[in-house]
């Protein structure tokens, strides 16, 4: 399983043509895509890394989101409620957690803004039967030091429903112009601005850098 903690141990089991070929999925999206799974090992594109396995420093286990991922990859964000707007974007970075069977079970990310300055976090999100156990919270974290690390100063995030959340992890209410003007040029901004969901948002920001 991928949410084996102290992964670092007990490396979790990569997906293997024999083991999708085993293990059938009843939902057809996420079927479809470990069918291509099977088809190629690598799934990596442009503004997707490798499919490498990488453990976090709590030990789950991620996998870089490859465009073989986009498909399931959206049907779990639809399931949570989350947008799906520009999963395959250069500028997009995500990251997957998998069960033992290849059902995606948690995501991450983030998206950088034309300067590099700021990082829109997006796509975080459990599946419901294995919240409340701290996988959200290492999932969060995972995109701040990964955004920290790609030279990001500030991290920014809209969320309705999870405030709490968010502010266990250092982020403060923000001003959701300021973030839609920092971070115009993301496909969560754009998305916003043409629905009118912009002006129903929360806005939530917090510094990545020392000082800030
Ligand atoms: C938000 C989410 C990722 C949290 O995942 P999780 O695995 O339950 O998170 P954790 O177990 O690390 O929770 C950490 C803390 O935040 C709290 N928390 C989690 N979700 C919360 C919410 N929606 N509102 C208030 N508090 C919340 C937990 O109770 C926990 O607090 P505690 O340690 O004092 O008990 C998960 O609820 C989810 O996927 N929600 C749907 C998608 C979503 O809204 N994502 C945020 C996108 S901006």
């Amino acid at each position: 399983m991928s949410w084996t903690l102290n992964a670092a141990r007990s490396p979790r089991p990569r997906i293997t043509p024999a083991s999708v070929q085993d293990t059938p999925h009843r939902d057809p999206r996420q079927r479809r895509v470990l069918d291509a799974r099977r088809r190629t090992s690598e799934g990596a594109g442009p503004g997707h890394g490798s499919a490498t396995a990488e453990c976090l420093t709590e030990g789950v286990d991620l996998e870089r989101c490859g465009p073989d991922d986009i498909e399931a990859l959206t049907a779990f964000l639809g399931e949570v409620d989350l947008t799906r707007s520009g999963l395959d974007a250069a500028s997009v970075r995500l990251w997957l957690a998998h069960d033992g069977t290849g059902v995606i079970v948690g995501s991450t990310g983030y998206e950088i803004s034309g300067d590099g300055d700021h990082a829109l976090i997006r796509s975080v999100a459990v599946s419901a039967d294995q919240r409340s156990r701290g996988r959200g919270s290492a999932l969060a974290t995972f995109a701040l030091a990964r955004a920290a690390e790609e030279g990001a100063r500030r991290a920014w995030l809209f969320s309705r429903r999870s405030g709490p959340f968010w502010q266990s992890l250092g982020f403060e209410p923000a001003d959701r112009d300021e973030l839609a003007e920092v971070l115009a040029d993301t496909h969560q901004v754009r998305l916003f601005r043409q629905t009118g969901q912009l002006g129903r948002e929360v806005a939530w920001s917090r510094p990545l850098a020392a000082g800030e």
